[in-house]
């Protein structure tokens, strides 16, 4: 299994990327192959609706930092994407991601593939519902599946992993990505 994870956060030892290594730690002892992507690491120019993804080869021209972020997109059989909550959206950086989609959803290059989202949030689940609502009807729109959804009431460096360390919630969604394959 194929599994690409994008953080959408600028704290490279944040929350959302500590709950993203392990999952990739989880994930890749049960075999599977994991690259992860720290989107502040990629100039991603937005997205400027010229529509020249509609014709042609269906690509977005702006070759930039998205050049690499597509290639493994569609490389992937399993995409996590993790996102802090940023008044109650997803971080700037993801949604320029999110924008440069345009493409998949003419060429629907990631229709069927399968997704789930990792979001720390100060105060946790309930201000995640924009988030979670705004994936679902992009995923929808892009023919993709969602499998799970991990929020986690996180603020500060070192809150995932000290619930990590009480209970490993993370490995339940490992699970769920491994088990949902053999079905
Ligand atoms: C600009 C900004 C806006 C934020 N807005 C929210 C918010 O609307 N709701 C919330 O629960 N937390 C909010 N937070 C807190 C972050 O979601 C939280 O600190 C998260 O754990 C950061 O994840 P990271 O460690 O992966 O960067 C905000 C943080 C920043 C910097």
């Amino acid at each position: 299994m194929h599994v690409a994870i994008f953080i959408g956060s600028p704290r490279t030892s944040g929350n959302t990327a500590t709950i993203a290594t392990r999952l990739d730690e989880h994930l890749s002892k049960s075999g599977a192959t994991c690259r992860t992507y720290y989107l502040y690491h990629h100039q991603i120019q937005p997205c400027i609706d010229c529509r020249r993804c509609k014709v042609d080869k269906q690509e977005c021209i702006q070759k930039d930092g998205m050049s690499v972020l597509y290639k493994n997109m569609e490389w992937a059989d399993v995409i996590i994407f993790g996102t802090p909550i940023y008044w109650f959206g997803p971080t700037a950086q993801t949604k320029l991601m999110i924008d440069r989609f345009r493409p998949y959803f003419v060429n629907k290059k990631l229709h069927g593939k399968r997704a789930a989202l990792i979001l720390p949030a100060g105060s946790g689940e309930g201000d995640c519902d924009i988030t979670i609502e705004q994936f679902k009807r992009v995923f929808k729109a892009l023919g993709v599946v969602l499998i799970d959804v991990l929020t986690l009431e996180a603020y500060d460096l070192g809150d995932a992993e000290e619930q990590i360390r009480k209970h490993d919630f993370v490995r339940d969604l490992a699970e769920k990505i491994l088990q949902e394959e053999e079905v």
